[in-house]
């Protein structure tokens, strides 16, 4: 298993990555494509910017990526790809929806690779993975476009099929992605909804 994660972490140095979880987003566009030229995308739980750097590769000059995180992070810009704007801020603040919609008429892909803190327990640590989700699903709601994609990371465990549940109304398609870099010990999977229906269209 150390030489499996090995083989990632290296790789990313080599990609000049800061984090092997780059390839978690990597193998899920490989086979997925939801990412592409001149989109507006936003990452959530951005540090230390590995998604971020490969979303701007694929957005490229025209495109543009937001990174949020409760840590910094700041990686210049890499010409041509797409510019990054990197916010230090916790994605629970009342005031980020607004904040990001007064700079950015929305966003056609939000990411999430957002973990939380782990405590030890790992009920708790699944339900704090859940909050984490359903505080992304409500962002979607004010700043994802109208068959807009999410990609964003839960850690499994006894609720997890009522949340992939909670997510079906809105998205046309959902899928669940356990991505070969993730380790498979991990209870970690992505969940993938593609399509995004906006709430006035759930009535
Ligand atoms: C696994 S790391 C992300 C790695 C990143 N995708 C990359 O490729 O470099 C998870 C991140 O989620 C962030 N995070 C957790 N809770 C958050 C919150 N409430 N608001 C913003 N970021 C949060 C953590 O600070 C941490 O940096």
């Amino acid at each position: 298993m150390r030489k499996y994660q090995d083989f990632y972490f290296k790789k990313a140095k080599k990609d000049n990555y800061p984090a092997r979880s780059v390839y978690k987003l990597e193998e899920a566009q490989q086979k997925y494509k939801f990412l592409k030229k001149g989109q507006r995308i936003i990452d959530f739980g951005c540090h230390p910017g590995s998604w971020s750097l490969y979303a701007a590769s694929i957005a490229g000059e025209k495109g543009t990526v937001v990174g949020v995180d409760l840590q910094a992070t700041d990686i210049p810009t890499q010409k041509p790809n797409a510019e990054i704007h990197w916010l230090c801020y916790d994605v629970y603040a009342d005031d980020l929806p607004a904040l990001l919609k007064k700079q950015w008429p929305g966003f056609h892909v939000v990411l999430s690779d957002m973990a939380p803190r782990t405590t030890g327990s790992q009920y708790a640590d699944h339900q704090h993975s859940l909050r984490l989700v359903r505080r992304v699903l409500e962002l979607a709601q004010e700043l994802l476009h109208e068959n807009g994609t999410m990609y964003c990371k839960v850690f499994q465990g006894e609720d997890f099929p009522a949340l992939v549940e909670e997510c079906k109304p809105y998205f046309k398609t959902i899928k669940v992605v356990k991505p070969k870099s993730s380790r498979q010990e991990s209870r970690e999977v992505f969940i993938l909804g593609r399509n995004f229906i906006p709430v006035r269209k759930h009535i």
